[in-house]
């Protein structure tokens, strides 16, 4: 059997979440700019977007840009920039034919107007499609940085007044991170051959299952998802019980 088989038989995880990498090493194997590696993994987006609502996944996060990756070259986060602009305005274009429904979590504020408007268009226009598969996009996203974010905004609420310090509980903390709603990921993927999570999700993914694969982010198929879910499957998770 093979584990495109095996997995096909499984219940597929609600939330999957992907650390895209390895762009820039797939571009430097055909001698071409890091650029390059990114349109590519943006195709492998694209490819791995559509797998996932054929096979029913509720939601899918993806790492796109990370808090630290602005330490690139300026050439390098400019063409990451136009490429997610580009696909931002072939999302808004199909919408109504895709039905995919968008979140961003980072810190928007960050980035260029047009883009920033651009991911907002999404949200607000794709929020009709709450029964549909969500994409939440990691964009100028840190995990660390989300957690200081949703700190300043519950002490800002507690000096206005509207809650005490006691009222805090892990899902009332929850409510205040960028993924307020979603549920965790069973399914956390890292391809490149990395194994570490670079500040992704750590409040989310402490139950998670992490799956690290060999393959180049360009180069991931719909058969590497059914191998990392086949991989899920074979996990025993015990949440801490016996
Ligand atoms: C992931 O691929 C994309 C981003 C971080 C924006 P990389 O660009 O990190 O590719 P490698 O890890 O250098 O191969
Ligand atoms: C993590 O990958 C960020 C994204 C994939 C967007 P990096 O390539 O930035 O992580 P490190 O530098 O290998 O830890
Ligand atoms: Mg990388």
């Amino acid at each position: 059997m093979t584990l495109a088989n095996e997995a096909a038989n499984l219940p597929v995880p609600n939330h999957i979440a992907i650390i895209m990498d390895g762009n820039g090493r797939w571009a430097k194997k055909r001698g071409l700019p890091r650029t390059a590696g990114h349109k590519a993994g943006a195709e492998a987006f694209r490819r791995i977007a559509n797998y996932c609502r054929t096979l029913g996944v509720r939601y899918l996060t993806v790492y796109a840009f990370s808090t630290e990756n602005w330490k690139r070259s300026q050439e390098e986060v400019g063409g990451i920039m136009r490429l997610l602009r580009a696909y931002l305005r072939e999302a808004l274009r199909d919408m109504e034919k895709n039905h995919v429904r968008f979140r961003f979590f980072g810190d928007l504020t960050q980035l260029d107007s047009k883009l920033q408007k651009l991911c907002l268009d999404a949200q607000n226009r794709s929020a009709v499609f709450d029964h549909e598969v969500q994409v939440n996009f990691c964009l100028n996203y840190g995990g660390r940085d989300e957690i200081i974010r949703a700190v300043r905004a519950y002490a800002a609420d507690v000096a206005a007044g509207k809650y005490s310090a006691e009222d805090l509980t892990e899902s009332f903390f929850s409510e205040f991170l960028d993924s307020a709603g979603v549920p965790d990921p069973e399914l956390v993927i890292r391809p490149s051959g990395e194994q570490r999570t670079s500040n992704f999700l750590p409040w989310q993914s402490v139950y998670s299952e992490y799956v690290f694969m060999d393959v180049l982010w360009p180069d991931f198929m719909p058969a590497d998802l059914d191998a990392a879910i086949a991989e899920y499957h074979r996990r025993n998770r015990r949440f801490g019980g016996a």
